[in-house]
């Protein structure tokens, strides 16, 4: 069976102790560490940017995944590979040519991703998917952590599943937002590779621990 992946949110650490927090996730069962750029713009609320995840990529030891919530994310993608974003995800709804976009993130050496807003349906993405690596499906709007997840999640991620199935693809599912144990199993169930969990790993008395039994949910 492969492997369903964890990735912490960095947006619910603790930015006063960001290099604790990242050693936390090296040491840890996570695989990837997820960056939330936010703009105030495409959503509203602006999180961090470049230097942040430049300190962030000096001290992380796993794959970085960064997920943007910015309008005309073009402008700045060259600067993220530079910055050493592994996978680089953009939301659907922030790109008129979103072929082009997919083609611009890989020339740079990047996994390409894309995002899909509570509202979008999976459909949209059909004629692209074979030109994506990864497909985030937002559990909550984006913009905050700690948000409820939405329960419609569970029938977006089955039809995307078909989709990729059918298409032959290798496109990765993606959770993003409100993941907890209560839903890490249904979602995997439903066919979700990747789980994205901030606060719940984050407000825990132990981290290490919850990331752990998150992964053993994810993988049982
Ligand atoms: C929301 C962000 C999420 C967020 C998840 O806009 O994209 O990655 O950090 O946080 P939780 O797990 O607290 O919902
Ligand atoms: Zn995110």
């Amino acid at each position: 069976m492969i492997t369903k992946l964890i990735a912490p949110s960095v947006l619910a650490a603790d930015f006063a102790n960001l290099q604790r927090d990242v050693e936390m996730i090296n040491q840890s069962e996570a695989d990837w560490f997820h960056i939330d750029i936010m703009d105030g713009v495409f959503v509203p609320n602006i999180s961090f940017g470049m230097p942040v995840l430049q300190a962030i990529n000096k001290h992380a030891q796993k794959t970085i995944d960064v997920h943007l919530m910015i309008v005309d994310p073009d402008r700045y993608i060259k600067e993220f590979a530079s910055l050493g974003a592994n996978i680089l995800t953009v939301h659907y709804e922030a790109c008129t040519h979103l072929h082009r976009t997919l083609q611009a993130i890989k020339a740079e050496g990047m996994k390409a991703g894309v995002a899909l807003n509570p509202h979008t349906n999976v459909d949209l993405l059909k004629d692209v998917i074979n030109d994506i690596d990864l497909v985030c499906i937002m559990s909550v709007n984006p913009g905050f952590g700690g948000q409820s997840f939405i329960e419609n999640t569970y029938s977006k991620v089955r039809q995307l599943k078909e989709i990729i199935a059918g298409s032959g693809a290798a496109t990765l599912i993606e959770i993003d937002g409100g993941v907890t144990d209560k839903n890490a199993a249904k979602l995997v169930e439903a066919g979700a590779d990747v789980l994205v969990a901030g606060s719940y790993v984050f407000k825990a008395k132990d981290q290490l621990e919850t990331i752990k039994g998150l992964k053993k949910l994810a993988n049982s």
